[in-house]
Formats: C-alpha cells, sequence, structure tokens
C-alpha cells in the first residue's frame, strides 16, 4: 500500500488538472456507487453543512483530493431537491486563509431568514505542527458560494487539550440565542462538548460551559461531532464518542451514540431518558448529522458518513474510499427513536421480482449490484422460519454469495435470542479484520422486517421499520452477485437506478 508523506496528504489543490486523471482513473472502478455520494476524487468522510434551503438541500462532506488517505481537508459540495438524487457541484470550502492552513474541518449550518451559513473548524498548525482549531463562518451566496468572515468567532479554550471542533450551530427560538456546541477532550483525556452562546449570530460568542451528561463524565477519550436536535418536544444529542471499546462493538474505539432526553439550556445539563444507544450497529459508521431546517418539529434528516476513522477500505489501491450513508428520516415514536430512509428512494425501483408466501423455502438468485430488498418475517413468531437448535425459530439472510450460496455477508436470525448476527467473514475481499467482522443486533420484539439497500459498495438494512439500523461497505467480486435467504415469509426485490451522477466538478 502506498505510503504517504505528509507533503503529498497536505498538498494544496491548485486547480481541476491535478486531479483530472485521477477522477478519470476511479470512474472506472467497478465500486463507484449509483444512488449514494461518494469523494469526486480521493476520500470523503463526515457530511458537513447539511440543510434545507429555498427548496434545496445543501450538503457538503470532507473531503481529501489526492487519494485514500486522511490529509488537508476540503469541503465538497453537493445539492438535491428531493434527498435522492444529488449533483456535483465542486469545492464548497478551501483551507486557504492561515487559520485553516492545515484543513476545513467538520461543521454544520443554520438557515436566517433568506441566508444560510456554514460553521466549520478552522484546523491551523504552526510549523512545528502545533494544532490550533478556530470555529469559523461563512455565507452562502446567491450563486451557492461560501464567502468566509474575515476572522474565526472564537479560538480554542486553554483548558481544553487541542481536540475542539464540529460546532453545532443552532438557534433557541424561546431563549432567543444562539448556541454552539463543540467536540472536545478534557486535559485528561476525557470527551466531552463545550457549549458556546451568542444573542448574534456573527459576533458576541462567548463560552457558556460544558455540557453534562448525567453518567457519562467518562465516556471515550473525544466526543467528535456532537449534534442536538429537537423532534416532538424531546432533544436527540448524537455523538461519536473515540477511544474506547463498547460493549457489542468488538474492538472498535469510534462510534455513534445517541441520547433522547432534555437539554436544560441554564445549568447546561442534559437529563437522558434512558441509557445511551447505537445509531447505527453496522461496521462502518460514524460523524451523523442532522440537517437544518426541515421545517417539521417533529422529524429530522440525518446522514452518516459510511466508515470510521483508522479503517482501510479495499478502493485503497484505486486511490479512492468513501461513501456517505442514504439520508435517513428520525423520528419519536413512543419515546423511542426511529430510523427510515427517506421518502423518494422508491423512485429509485425499475424492474421488479416479488416473492410471495415463500414459506420455509430457501430463495436463491442473482443480486444486482444495485437493488432494494423487502423482507417479511412474519408477525409473531415468524411463521416460515427454520428451527434452531433450541427449538427457536431462525431465518438466514445471505447476500454477496456466490452462485451455490456459499461466502458472502451471513445474517443469521435467533428467534430464541432475538438476535441477528451479521457476519462478514466470508466475502472474498476481507478488510478491517482486526476492528471485527462479526457483529450483533439486538431485536426488542424480534425480526418482523427489513429493508435492504443494496449499492456498488454498501449495504444498508433498515430493520422493524426503523427500530434498529446496519450499515456496512461491501466489496463484492464478480462472482459474488447472488444472494440465499431462508426463513421469510415475504420478499421484493428491485433493481434501483442511479442517482447521483459521477461527473467531474472541482
Ligand atoms: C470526524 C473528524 C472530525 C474532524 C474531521 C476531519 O471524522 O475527525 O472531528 O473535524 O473528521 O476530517
Amino acid at each position: 500500500m502506498k505510503e504517504w508523506t505528509l507533503e503529498e496528504r497536505y498538498r494544496v489543490l491548485q486547480g481541476p488538472e491535478d486531479i483530472a486523471d485521477l477522477h478519470a482513473r476511479i470512474k472506472q472502478s467497478e465500486y463507484r456507487q449509483r444512488y449514494h455520494i461518494q469523494p469526486v476524487t480521493g476520500l470523503s468522510s463526515d457530511p458537513n453543512g447539511f440543510s434545507f434551503d429555498k427548496g434545496k438541500w445543501q450538503l457538503f462532506y470532507q473531503w481529501c483530493p489526492w487519494g485514500a488517505v486522511h490529509g488537508l481537508k476540503y469541503w465538497y459540495h453537493v445539492v438535491s431537491e428531493d434527498l435522492v438524487h444529488w449533483k456535483n457541484l465542486g469545492v464548497g470550502l478551501r483551507p486557504d486563509r492561515d487559520y485553516d492552513n492545515k484543513g476545513a474541518h467538520s461543521g454544520s449550518a443554520i438557515v436566517e431568514g433568506d441566508d444560510l451559513y456554514v460553521f466549520y473548524t478552522g484546523n491551523h498548525r504552526d510549523e512545528n505542527w502545533i494544532r490550533t482549531p478556530y470555529t469559523c463562518a461563512a455565507k452562502m451566496d446567491a450563486a451557492g458560494n461560501l464567502e468566509k468572515l474575515p476572522q474565526p468567532l472564537f479560538g480554542p479554550r486553554e483548558d481544553y487539550s487541542e481536540h475542539q471542533r464540529d460546532p453545532k450551530v443552532l438557534y433557541h427560538p424561546e431563549r432567543q440565542r444562539y448556541y454552539i456546541f463543540l467536540g472536545a477532550q478534557t486535559m485528561d483525556k476525557k470527551g466531552t462538548a463545550l457549549i458556546y452562546e451568542s444573542e448574534e449570530l456573527l459576533s458576541g460568542w462567548h463560552f457558556a460551559g460544558q455540557l453534562k451528561v448525567q453518567g457519562y463524565e467518562d465516556f471515550g477519550g473525544m466526543w467528535e461531532c456532537p449534534s442536538i436536535t429537537r423532534i416532538s418536544g424531546k432533544d436527540l444529542l448524537i455523538f461519536s464518542p473515540q477511544y474506547t471499546k463498547l460493549p457489542g462493538r468488538g474492538e472498535g474505539t469510534n462510534h455513534n451514540v445517541y441520547f433522547i432526553g432534555q437539554m436544560d439550556y441554564d445549568t447546561l445539563v442534559f437529563v437522558p431518558e434512558g441509557e445511551y444507544h447505537y445509531l447505527d450497529y453496522g461496521f462502518d459508521f460514524y460523524a451523523a448529522q442532522t440537517a437544518a431546517n426541515v421545517g417539521d418539529a417533529d422529524k429530522a434528516v440525518l446522514m452518516a458518513w459510511m466508515g470510521l476513522p483508522d479503517n482501510h477500505y479495499p478502493t485503497e489501491p484505486q486511490e479512492w474510499e468513501g461513501s456517505l450513508t442514504l439520508p435517513r428520516e428520525l423520528r419519536i415514536l413512543d419515546g423511542k427513536l426511529v430510523q427510515r430512509p427517506v421518502e423518494g428512494l422508491e423512485k429509485l425501483r425499475r424492474e421488479e421480482r416479488q416473492y410471495e408466501d415463500t414459506g420455509t423455502e430457501c430463495l436463491q438468485g442473482d443480486l444486482p449490484d444495485s437493488a432494494e430488498l423487502e423482507l417479511v418475517f412474519g408477525e409473531a413468531g415468524m411463521a416460515g422460519a427454520g428451527m434452531g437448535e433450541d427449538g427457536s425459530k431462525t431465518a438466514d439472510v445471505n447476500l454477496f454469495t456466490r452462485a451455490d450460496g456459499s461466502g458472502g455477508l451471513r445474517i443469521h436470525y435467533d428467534a430464541g435470542k432475538r438476535c441477528c448476527v451479521f457476519d462478514k467473514r466470508g466475502l472474498e475481499l476481507r478488510f478491517n479484520e482486526k476492528v471485527g467482522e462479526v457483529l450483533e443486533m439486538p431485536l426488542e420484539a424480534g425480526l418482523q422486517k427489513m429493508r435492504v439497500f443494496v449499492d456498488r459498495s454498501s449495504v444498508e438494512f433498515f430493520v422493524n421499520d426503523g427500530e434498529k439500523t446496519f450499515s456496512a461497505h461491501v466489496y463484492p467480486t464478480a462472482q459474488e452477485h447472488h444472494y440465499q435467504i431462508e426463513g421469510v415469509e415475504k420478499m421484493r426485490i428491485w433493481e434501483l437506478g442511479s442517482a447521483v451522477v459521477d461527473d467531474f466538478v472541482v
């Protein structure tokens, strides 16, 4: 694998000609996605500045142009009118100021009247590579370009470590104040978030204090990409804790969790209604962010990076890596978070194959390289399921198998344990083995339904109408385009059309 020098990773992009050949090369890749956002070249990671403004969904991603490597980060701009079809718009923010000389790092957006503003982290490093993170802002002009403010809004606090970044900006209508939640690390290396407050959006910011989440004073070493969203009268607090192992997550040390609760802006205490939850149970999910200005008090729209810091993917030799997840609609129903693929994805359905009342039959067939599967396992007790050793019902969903049903990503459901086990060891192209290739997804009321979205290098599962989700990269080889499914009552498969144009806009 290529060893990157610091100079290569932090090279400044002079113009499109620097990467035109690179784009022409990676466009040939069999793993380029058909309906997921992916890097125009190089690497994409966190979603940034996600917002709805004047009929359009604005979105950016963390982008390193040069290859499958984390280096100098830009914001790359994409836009959509329906959250399904996305268009490349080119560079959104470039690290071209002294205060962001080594990267325009993650951040969020806010819509104020007719104007859209983004808040981001200017990652400054001096000649000794000492980092100073600045909280910066930019305003979108009528042509859709971001105009940076001449100066950052504020710099880092001395009483926390250098890890202070990823501003999530919001307006609190009752308090008539703006807030920023900033991911941070205390001096003794504990993850947290810092809260800033202001009466004006672009000035007057002052430190209000450290976020306190009762019982979570020592939970990971850094909370990246915090996000707080009001849904149906409750606060949904999301963040990505690092440097810690969590139960059921294998050897992974990067996670994405959420709490439902109430945020008290007087005391800066977040009172959770219960334990933390995983936002997704998959192998590749991180840095999720909700969109600003969705305009519905009962829902949010969320996207995440389908990937993890420190992970490496099989497209690395092809000089690119990464993808965002599908956008998800979030609701809080009966006190629980429900995540569903956004409405409108149905528009991508092409040819349909349908299997009704399959009984105990084992279904085998070709899996198109972009497809949606709808699986119904039967209410109460899985009528069609097989029998496990202890007499409980089981089901198997094996995707990306070879023609004879062997290998692939194998999902085994055991009704006795109410748990799905996802095992990717059977894939021919294995990757990130040390982080873990087997993960479990417990289900409160057993397995009833799955909606599965397959693209050329990813798969996302929405289980039981949004109770749980599982997102992962997969890189099937030419012979791994089959499925073998057992224990379903009904199954439908659609081939899906394309929704992202893999064009070269820089
Ligand atoms: C999360 C993250 C952020 C940072 C950005 C840099 O993946 O590490 O904390 O702003 O990525 O690309």
